[in-house]
């Protein structure tokens, strides 16, 4: 079998972190590349190699996979919904040059799989916001998802007309205890346990009845490598698999929360975010994931609470 050579895009964010530290540890330190416009540091520069990479430079792109010799690509870099909404035009060309970038190279290059994510936010206010199916109305309101919905569908293309083996999930949000969040609209769900842990309070700036798909981290790594690890003859989908695991609103999460810390006081002042949070689905339907290369998550909302009060607790 061939070596794989792994290149991690955007390993200084919330996912890639973590991503590359699982993936270190299943395919051997020196064969996963961190990259990210910032400089990587800490533990991602202390256990393997890593570059600066800017995924909107073309030509440091292709370069780059060259020079490691990358047969693999975890695509994570990105500007998240509440930033791309402060930030348009810079989310359109991070979120798609970028993907065409890494997508060309894929072509080009002659590349294996190329992980790309997707999100609830390619999701939009007409599309059905409970048990949201995999074929469903995706017409976002925000240009973070009008990105995933354009990457999802140039993906789509680059498989059937170049025959690039382009993969992804329809991340809900994501929760975790090493990276902060980046700018995204979940944020809250993290922010909450740092705030109940720090300070025994928090501002939420969604509704106490807003109800989002929500996935804990371990979760999160283990189908993002799981699918780019399946039989591609067993996929009929490739870059747009809806992804599920907890769905639960802010109220419900700092109930559970406060089951720990019963003195926990959280009040709701919502901001822009909430309009965005009000476009997308509330439960989410992933069968397909589930048949296509069997997926199944392993955290529910009770064992996820435990663990990230623990490890936050740990790191004060
Ligand atoms: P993040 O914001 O935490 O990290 C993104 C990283 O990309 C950052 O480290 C940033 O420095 C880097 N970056 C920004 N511009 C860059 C550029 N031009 N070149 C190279 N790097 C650049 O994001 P994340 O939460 O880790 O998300 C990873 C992927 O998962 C993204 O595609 C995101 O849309 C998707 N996703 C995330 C969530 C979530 O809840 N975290 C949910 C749905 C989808
Ligand atoms: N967590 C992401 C965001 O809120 C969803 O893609 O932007």
């Amino acid at each position: 079998m061939t070596q794989k050579k792994v290149l991690v895009t955007g390993a200084m964010g919330q996912i890639g972190s973590e991503l590359t530290g699982e993936l270190r540890r299943r395919y051997g330190s020196e064969n996963v590349i961190a990259t990210d416009i910032r400089k990587p540091g800490g533990i991602l520069e202390e256990s393997g190699p890593c570059d600066v990479l800017d995924v909107t430079d073309r030509s440091a792109v292709f370069s780059m996979l060259e020079s490691y010799g990358i047969n693999t690509v975890y695509h994570m870099a990105a500007i998240l919904s509440a930033t791309g909404e402060k930030h348009p035009a810079l989310c359109w060309n991070v979120n798609m040059n970028g993907s065409i970038n890494i997508m060309d190279a894929a072509v080009e290059l002659g590349l294996g799989t190329v992980m790309i994510p997707s999100s609830i936010a390619a999701f939009g206010p007409e599309t059905p916001r409970f048990n949201t199916p995999q074929e469903t109305i995706l017409r976002p309101r925000t240009m973070y998802g009008v990105t995933k919905v354009c990457g999802e569908l140039l993906g789509d293309y680059y498989v059937k007309r170049f025959g690039a083996d382009i993969r992804g999930v329809r991340y809900p949000g994501i929760i975790s205890s090493e990276t902060l969040p980046g700018g995204g609209t979940t944020d809250y769900a993290v922010d909450i346990f740092y705030k109940a842990v720090e300070k025994g309070s928090y501002t939420c700036f969604v509704k106490k009845d807003t109800k989002l798909p929500m996935m804990y981290m371990p979760d999160c790594i283990k189908a993002t490598i799981d699918l780019a690890e399946a039989d591609r003859s067993s996929l009929v989908h490739s870059c747009e698999y809806n992804l599920a695991a907890l769905s639960f609103t802010a109220g419900e999460l700092a109930a559970e929360i406060k089951k720990h810390i019963p003195g926990f006081e959280v009040t709701y002042e919502p901001d822009f975010r909430q309009a965005i949070a009000d476009t997308w689905p509330a439960t989410i339907d992933d069968s397909a994931a589930r048949t296509e290369w069997g997926w199944k998550p392993e955290w529910n909302l009770e064992n996820m609470t435990t663990d990230m009060l623990e490890k936050l607790r740990a790191k004060n």
